[in-house]
């Protein structure tokens, strides 16, 4: 089992964003990546839709064999993975916005955070914000549209600026010291976030949290692959594959599949 791969999934592209961490952490794990850009945004969707459509990419990776899954995608953990963890029987690892880290270290007792409606909305996101964030405030704002340019190709375009500007207005205007990323589409806009947000505003996404629990998950279960030699990666996509190419400096082969 141990040889097996690590299944990773999210809506669309954003994923790969995680994806990159846990092959920084993680060099020799064999790895498949899923994306189901036809059906982005998850962010805007109801929560059973989320969870079949989560279940659909569950399935597609356990029956390629993955040992381990990580739900690379907060909209697809904060509504999903309960459901997923009790119908399989492997280890799922979920991805959730940094509220915590920026709680406990804000000066000025203002954080923002951006991320989908459907994580904003979300239990699991309320319990956290309630139990680690009661004492300070914290300005939520739907990234509306801002998955739709990514998945598109519109990384840096001026559309991108425009929403950033509107959204992020609030936050300035409230002091905030933190952003947390909520959405693992988001840390591929940290160089326009940086030049429109005060110079002392921090930005903070879950991506390498993530990647470390994957690696303490596998080694607790004696998954780590022994293997020293270069692993095989493989990004699947039912959207197009050119977006997602580049996105990973068309360093890798992304295949069109219609799952
Ligand atoms: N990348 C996703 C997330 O982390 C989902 C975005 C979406 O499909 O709405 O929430």
């Amino acid at each position: 089992m141990n040889k097996q791969p690590i299944g990773i999934f999210d809506s669309g592209v954003g994923g790969t964003s995680i994806w990159k961490e846990i092959n920084m952490l993680l060099p020799h794990e064999d790895t498949i990546y899923l994306a189901d850009s036809a059906n982005a945004p998850y962010g805007t969707k109801g929560k059973e839709a989320i969870i079949n459509l989560s279940i659909k990419n569950t399935e597609y990776l356990i029956n390629e064999g993955c040992k381990l899954i990580v739900v690379a995608c907060n909209t697809a953990t904060t509504n999903a993975i309960s459901i997923l963890r009790e119908a399989y029987n492997i280890p799922f690892i979920g991805i959730e916005p940094a509220i915590k880290p920026a709680a406990l270290n804000t000066q000025t007792k203002a954080v923002g955070i951006l991320a989908t409606q459907g994580t904003l909305s979300s239990e699991l996101f309320h319990k956290t914000t309630d139990l680690f964030a009661s004492n300070i405030k914290v300005i939520e704002r739907i990234g509306e549209g801002m998955v739709e340019l990514i998945e598109s190709g519109q990384l840096y375009s001026e559309d991108m600026k425009a929403l950033l500007k509107l959204y992020l207005q609030p936050m300035i205007d409230a002091n905030i010291d933190y952003l947390v990323l909520g959405c693992t589409h988001y840390p591929y806009l940290i160089p326009l976030l940086v030049e429109l947000l005060p110079k002392h505003v921090k930005i903070i996404d879950s991506g390498e949290a993530v990647a470390r629990q994957t690696r303490s998950v596998l080694q607790l279960n004696g998954l780590l692959n022994p293997q020293k030699t270069t692993p095989k990666n493989e990004f699947f996509t039912n959207g197009n594959p050119e977006v997602m190419a580049a996105l990973l400096e068309n360093k890798f082969e992304v295949e069109y599949l219609d799952f």
